[in-house]
């Protein structure tokens, strides 16, 4: 389950405070599956950062399975965003020295004992880059480098996974393939999805929609 209540979010700038997010409050179960579209500059980044507690609201409480993040000591709070969260980002953000499956496993170095390897291989396997393991980035499509970014994303098995834009920098028939990716991915196993997207085709995908207009949420049909 999560809930978010009430989330406010200022950015302070030289001409004063500046408030983004004006009041949101979602409510979302396992097997959910949610877009949210928006202008850009809307504050769709900043609502996924809350939500995944990689950034703290000016007001408001984001709840996750009974775990509250923001009010955790930062060392409690590393530790749940590692096991309950995974971020896939615009611009995959691998790490271009080490291999695909370096960098599927690259979240589970931190203070997680146990031989993560098969199911790393086994989520390489249901991206379709079974084959790729041993390859750099590099030698990846923009397409292929988003796949990775998602079975790195889904290594810790989070019950939230939050995309930004992850099809934003991808050419249709990438786009498309990643879109079915993450459709399928969410019938297999049940967690939280939530992307952020500026693409229609993209969201129209998913059973929730919404969009985030200034500051606050409303639904799309
Ligand atoms: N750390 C920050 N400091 C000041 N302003 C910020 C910061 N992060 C984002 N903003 C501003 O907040 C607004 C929303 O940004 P963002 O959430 O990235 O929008 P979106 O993802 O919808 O394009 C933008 O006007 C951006 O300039
Ligand atoms: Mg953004």
């Amino acid at each position: 389950m999560l809930v978010a209540r009430d989330l406010v979010k200022d950015f302070l700038t030289p001409r004063g405070a500046l408030q983004i997010l004006k009041g949101i409050s979602l409510d979302l179960s396992l097997g959910d599956a949610l877009s949210i579209m928006g202008p850009s500059g809307g504050g769709k980044s900043t609502l996924l950062f809350l939500l995944g507690a990689l950034d703290t609201p000016t007001s408001g409480s984001v709840e996750l399975e009974g775990q509250k993040p923001f009010e955790l000591s930062e060392k409690e709070l590393a530790k749940f965003r590692n096991a309950k969260v995974g971020f896939v980002f615009q611009d995959h953000c691998l790490l271009p020295q080490c291999s695909v499956l370096e960098n599927v496993l690259a979240p589970t170095l931190v203070a997680r004992p146990g031989d993560y390897r098969p199911r790393a291989e086994k989520l390489l396997d249901q991206v379709g880059l079974g084959e790729r393991t041993t390859h750099r980035p590099a030698e990846l499509s923009g397409g292929e480098k988003q796949r990775v970014a998602i079975a790195r994303a889904l290594i810790c098995e989070p019950r939230l996974l939050l995309c930004d834009e992850p099809t934003g920098n991808l050419d249709a028939e990438n786009a498309e393939a990643v879109a079915s990716l993450l459709m399928d991915l969410e019938q297999r196993e049940k967690r939280i999805l939530i992307a952020v997207t500026h693409s229609p085709e993209l969201a129209n995908r998913f059973p929730n929609r919404m969009e985030l207009k200034s500051g606050k949420l409303e639904s799309r049909l």
